[in-house]
């Protein structure tokens, strides 16, 4: 069967910590300046229905040093913006290439894209998860703090995506995760059934954050939800991220946002440009944690 990457509970755990294992050999490899192509002539597809900055260079970057190819696609001028059925555009790109990166709005039209594609499919970004973010982010954590199994991270904002991704990454790395979110815009209701027992929820950021080990963010209206932004500043104003949030977690603590940010709406500028933030290691880490899964699973052992 082919192993496709739609949500972190595709990969077992063991496999889920020896991707950052691999990740942190693979960011030296590169560093050292080494030649390294175990995909060449291997090619990528990538299916763009949202914008992105960080997932196409790190995926295109990384098919690059891979000696690998990838291949930029956008509904504007593909034939999936004219109404092919995925089914059909399924079948004929996994003919051609050998790995699709998907990035949609509706999850289950990537599940139905994957169930007829030959070749893995990898989730890039849709309404519901982003697991490779979870990726990279569980590789910056690991290079700051060490293992995360056993520790506490609050995230701290509306429950999307991002939130759903760190609620299954929380029963797969085994951690504790405080979710601050106003009532409203909670988390998917069945997910946070199946996490119960790793995930709690809090109406407030101050009972969230005590004893957080790393403290987390998103946007408050995601891709696809610009008309609600006005409405969305009023119902999170009392959940940003600042230096007050901060001084209540651990004196360690860590903070980190998938970016894009909005600086002085979901956190402030004092803590993303802060002595405690390690964002930028993390975007860095899209590249090194996505070459990893890139060779998991288009390399056949
Ligand atoms: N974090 C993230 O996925 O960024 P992009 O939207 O720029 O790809
Ligand atoms: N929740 C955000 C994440 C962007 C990387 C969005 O979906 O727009």
């Amino acid at each position: 069967m082919t192993q496709h990457f739609l949500t972190l509970m595709d990969l077992d755990k063991a496999t889920l910590k020896q991707l950052i294992t691999r990740a942190i050999e693979l960011k030296e490899i590169q560093k050292s300046g080494e030649i390294f192509e175990p995909l060449k002539n291997k090619v990528l597809g990538m299916i763009f229905d949202k914008a992105s900055t960080r997932t196409r260079v790190s995926f295109e970057t990384g098919m690059a040093h891979f000696g690998g190819h990838a291949i930029f696609l956008s509904p504007r001028d593909t034939q999936f913006g004219r109404g092919e059925p995925v089914e059909d555009s399924a079948r004929v790109l996994s003919r051609m290439v050998d790995c699709i990166m998907v990035r949609t709005f509706d999850h289950e039209m990537l599940e139905t894209f994957a169930e007829h594609s030959n070749v893995p499919v990898i989730n890039a970004l849709t309404d519901m998860y982003h697991p490779c973010q979870l990726l990279a982010d569980m590789q910056t954590y690991f290079e700051h703090r060490g293992d995360i199994t056993g520790k506490t991270v609050t995230y701290i904002g509306d429950g999307n995506n991002m939130c759903h991704s760190y609620m299954n990454a929380a029963r797969q790395y085994g951690f504790t995760l405080n979710v601050a979110v106003p009532e409203g815009y909670d988390p998917d209701a069945s997910l946070l059934e199946e996490t119960k027992d790793y995930v709690n929820i809090f109406r407030n950021t101050k009972d969230a954050v005590a004893g957080a080990d790393m403290i987390t963010t998103d946007v408050w209206a995601s891709m696809g939800q610009e008309e609600e932004q006005a409405i969305r500043e009023k119902a999170f104003a009392d959940f940003q991220v600042n230096d007050e949030v901060m001084a209540l977690a651990n004196r360690d603590a860590i903070f980190m946002h998938c970016l894009p940010a909005h600086r002085e709406e979901e956190v402030s500028t004092s803590v993303i440009d802060g002595p405690q933030s390690v964002v930028w290691d993390q975007a860095e880490n899209r590249l090194h944690a996505q070459k990893a899964l890139l060779e998991l699973l288009m390399i056949k052992k």
